[in-house]
């Protein structure tokens, strides 16, 4: 008996779905390591709080109507219920309560959360994953075969330029000469740096910090730059100037939609038992890049990791899938949140 309890103990603490205890006066008995997670507060700070202290239901029906079932003994499921948790953190998600006999006979809530935010983000990164690879094998394919010849056409618009006859008709070769750079940093761009990553193990403050101070001289005076570092996060092993482009990028588009006037804010956090693609990390570096600006127009927001893909006249839609690639080969993530007021950009590292 004892060993089946800690294997139920074990499934509990092992689960990534977030599952709660309460008792007949709606008090709270157990939570398990996801719920701590998604609460962000360890048990110890929420046992014995009220259901209503810990969770709040946005539209009161959905509440009533829950105490209505559950009175007369049903349980009461209900998917993508918008909540309030404990310290305004608010989440979309299926809900499950399920009325217990205890036993001494008073009845217990067993209480079930998924946030659907979260499972439609991971589900949606595998697929994204590989369509990405695709899009990206097919674009750098075509960048390698733009290369070559541009440079034998820039090349030949030199030499052609010193034998012209006249200064005017200069004009015209200096077109061909610009137009080539503008084309071949641009391949340079889709091919990205060459070669595997040089990891090693670094702090991402310090990548952060050197983030920040590139941005700091590209920005006007109206933009704020705030930081909010957690000083515990764990070195992670990276390749630092890929890190330090692919936030760049991110923090880039920042500065471009906040459009010379908003706050940017660095922050980091350690996040337990993530999820990326299908490996399952113990614990990964979450920074986060946000924004107060107008948010992602809403007609590219399910494509901007793609390249080519932009809502700015003057962009050129590679920033994120370069970031993206880059974070990817690092086993990590990059995850987009965004509405007018607040974008949240997070790049998700592994910790080993
Ligand atoms: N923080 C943000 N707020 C609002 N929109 C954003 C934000 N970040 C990205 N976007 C949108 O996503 C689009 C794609 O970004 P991406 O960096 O891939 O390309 P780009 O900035 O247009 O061009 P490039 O980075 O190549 O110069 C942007 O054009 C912009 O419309
Ligand atoms: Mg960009």
């Amino acid at each position: 008996m004892n060993q089946q309890l800690e294997n139920q103990q074990r499934v509990l603490e092992g689960m990534s779905t977030v599952v709660l205890l309460f008792d007949d006066n709606l008090l709270l008995k157990y939570i398990n390591p996801a719920g701590e997670m998604l609460f962000e507060q360890s048990a110890r700070h929420m046992l014995s709080l009220a259901y209503v202290e810990l969770i709040q239901h946005r539209d009161e029906i959905s509440l009533n109507k829950w105490v209505e079932e559950i009175k007369s003994g049903q349980s009461f499921t209900r998917h993508e219920v918008p909540l309030v948790l404990f310290h305004e953190k608010e989440v979309t998600a299926n809900l499950t309560i399920l009325p217990l006999t205890a036993s001494d006979e008073k009845t217990e809530y067993l209480v079930e959360i998924i946030p659907v935010d979260r499972w439609i983000r991971i589900t949606r990164d595998e697929q994204r994953v590989e369509q990405q690879e695709v899009t990206q094998e097919i674009l750098r394919g075509l960048a390698h075969e733009v290369k070559n010849p541009l440079g034998g056409l820039r090349g030949a618009a030199q030499l052609l330029e010193r034998e012209l006859p006249s200064e005017e008709l200069k004009e015209y070769t200096q077109v061909i000469i610009s137009e080539a750079d503008r084309l071949q940093a641009l391949v340079n761009r889709i091919l990205g740096p060459a070669g595997m990553p040089k990891v090693k193990e670094v702090n991402i403050h310090e990548i952060l910090e050197r983030v920040r101070s590139l941005i700091k001289i590209e920005v006007q005076d109206g933009i704020h730059i705030h930081r909010d570092y957690d000083v515990s996060v764990p070195d992670v092993k990276v390749d630092p100037d890929m890190l330090i482009q692919a936030l760049l990028n991110i923090a880039r588009n920042a500065c471009e939609a906040l459009g010379g006037k908003g706050n940017l804010t660095f922050k980091t956090r350690v996040v337990r038992k993530y999820t990326i693609g299908h490996q399952r990390h113990k614990l990964v570096a979450c920074i986060e890049v946000i924004d107060d600006g107008p948010g992602i127009p809403a007609d590219i927001r399910e494509k901007i990791f793609f390249p080519m893909v932009t809502g700015r006249a003057e962009g050129s839609g590679l920033g994120l899938s370069i970031s993206q690639s880059l974070i990817q080969q690092h086993d990590g993530l990059i995850e987009c949140q965004s509405e007018p007021g607040r974008t949240v950009f997070s790049v998700v590292l592994p910790i080993n």
